[in-house]
């Protein structure tokens, strides 16, 4: 991760109006597919609980080592990604993204770099119709200092998506069997709805951030995704082109100082507000485990953000070349960056270091912000509030 970059206009080259345009018409479009969750299914949503232990945890702990690219580390990483889902997500299908390329810190050695690509379609669906929500977390490491480990950059990030895919799969299951036999799958009346997880490597620099030295597995992607085109008659032209929305996590997971993700984007800021609110309903449930300090309430506080102020302030990242190809993006990634970004303060990002809390809450919030945009609400395991007992319902009253 990355510097911030202050540029004198949006991003992407567009007129304020029809960016204004694009953002309403989303609104509208997204207003009559969009069904809230239900408290209950909010209180279903799972905790990851252990398995984010630092230490021992199935998903997390086996992150928490130094990944840089190309290293038996790297390689260890990426199978303890693919061993997940290959015995507990066989249904997501994987596909490698291999690139190579030299850096100014490795000489004349090509590095390789491998992108985890992990897909959940509908079944009947032909890859070239179906849109996908894409959530996107790097899991390579600094080479320096040695041994940094990046628990908040972003092994973090990494579990949270691991954790949500495992929470949504069995109503995913669920819906589409039910859609398919009520003949609802495959009429080609409704836009096919998948989700998709990218693993990136080679996101950070191996000497100072430069535009060819970082995101480099996220260049090469984007790049190849361009120009490999689905079958003529397809819905969609390109991969690049059936990504609906690329929600890209990143520096989550630490305490201090209480993370503030800014709505980056006007074009996504309806996104940005939809898992704003489901954040604010989680905490009004009492579901959340991180407690914000005083004069903070949440992670996601720009709801509110009027559209002239967006100025086109954002931070570089491997968002970079799939925005420059004009694909739409939810960046949350906190301003100003955690005290443990890049070992800056002689604070070590490692797992001693994390707040698991908000790891945990970041877990659920991403699988709640999936679900609703998948609209599972009807195939997720409802919890009722906990009733209480007499002598606290006598007091209340
Ligand atoms: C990428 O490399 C891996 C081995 O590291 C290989 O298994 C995989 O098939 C390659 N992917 C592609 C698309 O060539």
């Amino acid at each position: 991760m990355a510097c911030i970059t202050r540029t004198p206009g949006p991003p992407p080259s567009s007129s304020l109006l029809s960016r204004l345009l694009l953002a309403f018409l989303l609104l509208v479009d997204l207003a009559a597919a969009y069904a809230e969750l239900s408290d209950d299914v909010l209180r279903g949503i799972p905790s990851a609980g252990s398995d984010f232990d630092i230490k021992t945890g199935a998903l997390l702990a086996p992150i928490l080592i130094p990944r840089v690219p190309g290293t038996d580390n790297s390689l260890f990483v990426q199978h303890h990604f693919i061993d997940f889902f290959k015995s507990q997500l066989p249904e997501w299908t994987l596909e490698i993204h291999n690139s190579t390329s030299k850096t100014p810190g490795t000489g004349d050695r090509e590095v390789p770099f491998a992108n985890l690509i992990l897909r959940r379609d509908p079944p009947w669906a032909a890859p070239g119709d179906v849109s996908r929500l894409t959530l996107v977390a790097h899991y390579d490491t600094l080479s320096k200092p040695e041994g940094f480990i990046g628990a908040t950059d972003s092994a973090a990030p990494c579990a949270v998506l691991m954790h949500a895919a495992r929470s949504i799969e069995d109503a995913l299951a669920k819906k589409w069997a039910a859609m398919a036999e009520n003949g609802e799958g495959g009429t080609g009346l409704e836009e096919e709805k998948g989700v998709q997880i990218l693993l990136l490597d080679g996101e950070e620099a191996f000497v100072s951030w430069s535009s060819t030295d970082s995101l480099y597995g996220a260049r090469a992607l984007a790049k190849d995704w361009e120009t490999q085109f689905y079958p003529a008659a397809s819905t969609f032209k390109s991969p690049l082109q059936s990504i609906s929305l690329f929600v890209l996590l990143d520096l989550l997971g630490a305490r201090n100082p209480w993370p503030r993700i800014p709505s980056y984007f006007l074009t996504t800021h309806w996104a940005y507000q939809g898992m704003a609110k489901i954040e604010k309903r989680m905490r009004d449930l009492k579901l959340l485990q991180s407690v914000p300090p005083r004069g903070r309430s949440v992670f996601l506080p720009d709801s509110k953000k009027p559209a002239a102020n967006f100025g086109g302030s954002y931070i570089e990242d491997d968002h970079i070349p799939f925005m420059a190809r004009g694909v739409n993006i939810l960046h949350l990634i906190p301003s100003p960056f955690p005290d443990q970004w890049h070992h800056s303060q002689g604070i070590p990002d490692d797992g001693e270091h994390l707040d698991i809390g908000a790891v945990d809450d970041w877990a659920k919030i991403v699988t709640a912000f999936t679900a609703e945009w998948m609209e599972l609400g009807e195939y997720l395991p409802k919890a009722p509030p906990e009733k209480r007992d007499a002598t606290s319902s006598k007091t209340e009253l």
